[in-house]
């Protein structure tokens, strides 16, 4: 069984507990003691002085299950000074595998984040910090307002399916690479600046020897599940929420799979015969969907834009 139909439930719905997994909040607390340790650990790295938390310009890090943070020198830094981003596990190996993974994205030429010198440190009672500096001006696709738009409106094909089409182009490439992310979702899809992509959130990605990926069935099977999960992501921002199955299929078959497959020509055939069971996913997601958005649009109409 593959990773793509492992992921749906019994009864054949995708298993929406990946969308929304169970958020693991650090308590305020325990990030000053993290920033407190760190600037220890850290202290060389910013001139001995103290690291504190940042309140604001969190923004895009509430899209985060480890509730990533960030961390600063305290005010007399200098415009220079690097900002990091906390990210905590429970278990040493998850970070461990994350950094990594980060490590191999770089080595086959991936943008992806940059770990500070001492990237690992281990907290009494709370865990294990992997360390990177902030992206400045990091979004991601999360960003995008995939519900305001439909096929046809003068907007949607350069806010819609145009960013659509380059991170559908930039999955693939990844794929033709031999990574494989493990969690494709929107949030997880990152550029900086738009249309230039970024990748994290790397824990569960796997690597591969490119040239054997095509005849890799296991690695077929991680890469649909990343098309999958990035279709079903779709849906449930609200992508073409009301318009028909077949207009939807239409739309995710120009946007997503026709741009996959001018980049990845070489994938093994079987990948094309599974998008149809990706849409099979795709619209028992619509069917839950549909209605969230309807009334979400009826009730709210200030919210929607
Ligand atoms: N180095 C970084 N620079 C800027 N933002 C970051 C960085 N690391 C993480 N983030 C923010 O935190 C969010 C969550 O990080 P991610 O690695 O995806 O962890 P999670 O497993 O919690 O989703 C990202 O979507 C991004 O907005
Ligand atoms: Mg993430």
């Amino acid at each position: 069984m593959g990773a793509f139909e492992s992921s749906a439930s019994r009864d054949g719905r995708w298993d929406r507990s990946r969308l929304s997994r169970e958020r693991d909040k650090l308590a305020p607390g325990e990030k000053d003691i993290v920033a407190a340790q760190l600037s220890r650990t850290l202290g060389a790295l910013t001139r001995r002085r103290r690291l504190s938390v940042l309140t604001s310009g969190n923004l895009g890090s509430k899209d985060s299950a480890h509730d990533v943070f960030f961390i600063k020198p305290d005010s007399d830094g200098k415009p220079g000074d690097p900002t990091f981003a906390c990210k905590r596990f429970r278990k040493y190996d998850n970070a461990a595998r994350e950094l990594d993974a980060i490590d191999m994205a770089k080595e086959r030429g991936f943008r992806t984040l940059e770990p500070a010198k001492m990237p690992l440190h281990e907290v009494d009672g709370i865990g294990h910090i992997l360390v990177t500096h902030q992206l400045p001006r990091f979004s991601t696709l999360n960003q995008v307002g995939w519900q305001d738009s439909y096929a046809g409106d003068v907007t949607y094909e350069s806010r819609i399916a145009a960013p659509l089409r380059s991170a559908s182009k930039f999955v693939a490439n990844m794929h033709r690479h031999g990574i494989t992310h493990g969690d494709m979702q929107l949030k997880n899809l990152g550029q900086i600046p738009p249309g230039r992509f970024v990748l994290f959130d790397l824990e569960g990605a796997q690597f591969v020897d490119p040239q054997a990926a095509a005849e890799d069935l296991d690695f077929q099977d991680r890469a649909i599940a990343d098309v999958g999960t990035m279709v079903v992501s779709l849906v449930d921002r609200g992508y073409m929420w009301s318009s028909s199955d077949r207009m939807f299929a239409e739309e995710v078959t120009r946007n997503v799979f026709d741009p996959y497959l001018e980049v990845s020509a070489n994938t093994n055939p079987e990948i094309v015969e599974r998008f149809e069971s990706i849409l099979d996913e795709a619209k028992l997601e619509r069917q839950h969907v549909h209605p969230q958005m309807a009334q979400h649009v009826y009730r709210q109409p200030a919210m929607v834009g």
